[in-house]
């Protein structure tokens, strides 16, 4: 895609899941990648890796003045990170409140402080959810996250342009460990059960499956890329069509 190519990026959660799947993208795209991530497991060739959490205000800030030491310009920031707990709001105690709200929205604030520092110009691309439009029972705090990303991403849009871009990703169910774990509360370790739960999920999409990572790292590319140039404030669903499909039957003759 058209200005990635020799970019310097920081993605956040790049150790698995969709964050692993732009990491990927991006190395093929020419891009030099720096990946932050809380525990780091399987490293992706050509990546640089750096241990981090993100909900962590002096390891964010160490981490990022370290990478503004190796480039120039941080051109590229994606706000991949993010943490999911199962409960309604009169369920969900404080701490628990807290610790999403840190990972998925807090951290959002306190990186893209520290990147804009050193982006003169650049694109940030925060992953939110189709649940910052529609929304999934017993998850109260992970959909209150989400939905602030909106507005993290509108206001830095209006705030930093020219210069900087701002936008979001809004994916369904997309398949990842995030994703295997919520299935395995539901029917518990078996890798069989688990796939036709995640198959079940798919079939409510008009797409009828659940999403790849790299189907959303795709639209990342294209955010970060000059391809999006008059592209700012906005929303891109990678969701299957999901958030457009009235939960009403209708007749089909
Ligand atoms: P995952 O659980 O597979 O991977 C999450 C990544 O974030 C891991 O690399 C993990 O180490 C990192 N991470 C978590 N807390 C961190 C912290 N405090 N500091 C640094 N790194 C941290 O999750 P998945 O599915 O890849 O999700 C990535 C993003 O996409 C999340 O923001 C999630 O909310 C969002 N999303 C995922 C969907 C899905 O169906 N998988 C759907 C919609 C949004």
């Amino acid at each position: 895609m058209r200005g990635l190519k020799n970019k310097n990026a920081v993605v956040t959660g790049g150790s698995k899941g969709i964050g692993a799947a732009i990491v990927s993208r991006l190395i093929e795209e020419g891009v030099n990648v720096f990946s932050l991530s809380r525990s780091i497991h399987d490293k992706i060739l050509g990546a640089n890796y750096f241990k981090c959490d993100v909900s962590n205000e002096d390891d964010v800030i160490n981490v990022i003045n370290k990478i503004s030491k190796i480039c120039d310009n941080i051109d590229i920031l994606v706000n991949n990170a993010g943490i999911e707990k199962y409960a309604k709001l009169g369920d969900t105690d404080t701490k628990t409140w807290q610790e999403i709200i840190d990972v998925n929205m807090n951290s959002i604030y306190i990186v893209s402080r520290e990147v804009i520092k050193h982006m003169k110009t650049g694109s940030i691309v925060n992953i939110s959810s189709v649940q910052a439009n529609i929304v999934t029972r017993n998850a109260a705090a992970y959909v209150t996250s989400k939905h602030a990303i909106i507005g993290i991403t509108k206001s830095i849009a209006v705030d930093y342009g020219p210069g900087i871009r701002c936008n979001a990703v809004l994916p369904g169910t997309i398949d990842t460990p995030l994703v295997d774990m919520a299935a395995r509360l539901e029917v518990g370790d078996d890798p069989e059960k688990i796939s036709k739960k995640k198959a079940e999920w798919g079939n409510l999409y008009p797409m009828k499956r659940i999403g790849r990572p790299e189907e959303v790292a795709s639209a990342v590319a294209f955010l970060a890329s000059d391809e999006s140039s008059f592209i700012t404030g906005s929303s891109i669903y990678v969701d299957g069509g999901l958030s457009v499909l009235a939960p009403v039957s209708t007749p089909d003759k």
